[in-house]
Order: C-alpha cells, then sequence, then structure tokens
C-alpha cells in the first residue's frame, strides 16, 4: 500500500476527483493526509467527508518562509509518501522541499505548458486569442511550472468564453488527466529519461 499526501490552498476540486478515483478504481494507495495552508480553504471540506486527516499550517503563525517549508516538510515526512501531490497549493516550496521530494512531487497547472506559465491563465488564453487551452500534470522541479510533462488535457476556447466558462471546461479535464496520472505512478508506468516522460505500456498522455 502506497501512502499519498496531497496539498492544496482553494476549492478542491481536484484532491475531490483524486479521492473518488482512488475509492472507485480501488487504487493500491492510501491518501493518508491533506495538507492546507488556509484555514478556510473550502477543500479542508471536502478531505473530512473522505474521512481524510488534515492538517492546516497557517503561513501567518510562521515568522517566514523557510521556517513554515521546514515545518511542512517534517509533517510530510512522517507520512512516508511515496508521492506528493500539488492540487491547487497556491505557495511556491522551497528548493529543500523540491530537491528532497524530486521525482515523487507532482503538480497539475491550468495551461498546456509551456505555454502561460505562473497566475492567471485563463485570463492571458482569453486576451491572447488561443484557440486551444488546457491543463497539465508535471513533475515539480526547481523552476517554477517547467518540470518534465506526464499528462496534457486540451479544451477548446470559443469566442463567447469567459473566465468562468472556460475555467469550468479546464477543471473538467484537470479531474480526468489528474487521476490519470497518479494511477500511471502508482502503478510503476512512468519512465523519465531526458527530461520526457513515458508511459510503459505505451498510451496516450494527450487527453480532450
Ligand atoms: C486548478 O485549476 C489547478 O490547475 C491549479 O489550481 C486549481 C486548483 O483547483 N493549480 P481546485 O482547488 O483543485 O479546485
Amino acid at each position: 500500500m502506497r501512502n499519498i499526501v496531497v496539498l492544496i490552498s482553494g476549492k478542491g476540486s481536484n484532491l475531490k476527483a483524486i479521492l473518488e478515483a482512488q475509492r472507485d478504481h480501488h487504487w493500491d494507495a492510501q491518501i493518508t493526509r491533506v495538507f492546507c495552508n488556509r484555514p478556510n480553504a473550502p477543500g479542508i471540506e471536502i478531505a473530512e467527508t473522505f474521512g481524510v486527516p488534515v492538517t492546516v499550517l497557517n503561513q501567518q503563525d510562521f515568522i517566514n518562509r523557510d521556517a513554515y517549508d521546514q515545518c511542512l516538510l517534517s509533517q510530510i515526512q512522517l507520512e512516508q509518501p511515496d508521492l506528493v501531490v500539488l492540487a491547487g497549493y497556491m505557495r511556491i516550496l522551497s528548493h529543500e522541499f523540491v530537491d528532497y521530494y524530486a521525482g515523487k512531487l507532482i503538480n497539475i497547472h491550468p495551461s498546456l505548458l509551456p505555454s502561460f506559465p505562473g497566475l492567471n491563465t485563463h485570463q492571458t488564453a482569453l486576451t491572447t486569442g488561443v484557440k486551444w487551452h488546457g491543463a497539465t500534470v508535471h513533475f515539480v522541479t526547481r523552476e517554477l511550472d517547467v518540470g518534465p510533462i506526464v499528462a496534457q488535457g486540451v479544451v477548446p476556447v470559443h469566442n463567447y468564453d469567459n473566465l468562468d466558462t472556460l475555467s469550468d471546461r479546464v477543471q473538467a479535464i484537470e479531474h480526468i488527466i489528474y487521476p490519470k496520472a497518479i494511477e500511471w505512478f502508482l502503478k510503476d508506468q512512468i519512465f523519465l529519461q531526458d527530461g520526457i516522460v513515458s508511459v510503459i505500456p505505451p498510451q496516450s498522455q494527450f487527453f480532450s
């Protein structure tokens, strides 16, 4: 049985999709704990509904980023995770943290990387007029939003879209690709060579 921890900051819809997949697909893994940096995040209630313990580490209770990250790392280490899943975790992790969990730390980003790293990706998609947008599951490396890509989900951008319609469409595909990528990881199907991720036996890492 593998151990997974999930880090959240907000709504927790990806957390919910992951918990549902773990339950419905009988993963040989348990989500042992959810960590959250915001005491009022709605995702906390989702974890509790599924009976998963939550640790809230409020950034305001720490004197600086290093102190926060050291505490977070030591608390996560107690879970002995095989995989650390960032699901809308809106804090940049320290290099120490990223290095410690290298190869076991994944994130979902709401764009087709390498397009639109950083924040406000849906707004950027609308204002640049791209016709395709989507989400990317990737390994986390020191540099923000550039780690090896595990899976991408693509959605169309329509002229009548607004932030809500577009982000809803992207989130719907996030909820498909993130559990899928985690399943590959749990089945040891993910191989990383020269910064490129392959899934063995080969299958599409592209979703639409
Ligand atoms: C998602 O859009 C994800 O791509 C980004 O943060 C958002 C989290 O949403 N990293 P939720 O909290 O999982 O609903």
